[in-house]
């Protein structure tokens, strides 16, 4: 049975995630935590429904065997397609980055116009869409796919000319929409934030699931009283192809290296 000290599980289709973690660590610091980052699957974006589904009940079940008191599906494009399964599947509480940045969008939107981008597989879904409606039925929203965005961030090119131009020529539909905020609705996204504001212009609000997400969490860990007190918190990291690439290219969005990535793969 999980208890205060067990960890929060936090997964995702690969490195993108760890913008999540990061913010669980920041408002959290004395939680433990396990980090399974699929690399050998990455992108869920461009598979379907079935597909993410097998991957991350695979994922649930590992962490869930590992004594995690709650999982964080930091994945969009799985908390899109396969949170009622994995619902179904663990005894813990399963919580998708979906419902916390609808929310942090519609409470930020004042003229009603809320723009989402992510992967082809979120977009589609349409699960941003009606969780903002079931906020507020009178924001209309615009959703738009963004799938070269994610190799940009895996290969480091945040801020150079063809990273600039992808953004404008991605964005330039929903600049011309009137939206006054932007959901962010890729774990990868964050960190191009800077470019994709300047893509968008001052004006718009710029949302990201990672923040709104820790606040979540730790409402939930406090509502069953499993939140943890005392010492800093340790974080386990999986990876399921590639330990050492997960290990290098985790420094990016950490701002540090792990001491250590586990190899876990599954049959
Ligand atoms: N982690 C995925 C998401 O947030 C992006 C990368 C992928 O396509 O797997 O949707």
């Amino acid at each position: 049975m999980p208890g205060r000290n067990s960890p929060i599980g936090v997964f995702d289709s690969g490195l993108g995630g760890l913008t999540v973690l990061r913010a669980l660590r920041e408002l959290m610091p004395s939680e433990n935590l396990i980090y399974y980052g699929d690399t050998a699957h990455v992108p869920y974006g461009s598979k379907s429904a079935q597909t993410v589904t097998r991957y991350s009940l695979d994922i649930a079940s590992f962490l869930a065997s590992k004594h995690a008191k709650l999982l964080v599906v930091a994945c969009n494009t799985a908390s899109s397609l396969a949170l009622p399964a994995l619902r179904r599947a663990v005894k813990i509480p399963v919580l998708g980055v979906i419902s916390p940045g609808a929310q942090a969008a519609a409470g930020c939107t004042r003229n009603r116009r809320v723009g989402i981008i992510g992967t082809e597989a979120t977009i589609k879904s349409g699960k941003y869409r009606d969780e903002i409606k079931k906020n507020d039925p009178r924001i209309r929203v615009y959703g738009l796919p963004c799938p070269l965005f994610v190799p940009l961030v895996e290969e480091g090119w945040w801020e150079n000319e063809i990273a600039s131009l992808t953004a404008k020529n991605y964005l330039s539909p929903l600049r011309n929409s009137g939206i006054d905020t932007l959901i962010l609705g890729c774990t990868h996204y964050p960190v191009l934030k800077p470019l994709i504001q300047r893509a968008m212009g001052p004006k718009v609000r710029l949302v990201d699931s990672a923040s709104a997400m820790a606040e979540q969490v730790r409402e939930k860990l406090g509502e069953t009283g499993m939140q943890r007190t005392g010492g800093k918190g340790k974080t386990v990291f999986y990876a399921s192809d590639d330990p050492n690439r997960f290990r290098r290219m985790a420094k990016n969005l950490l701002g540090t290296s792990p001491a250590a990535v586990l190899l876990k793969k599954f049959d």
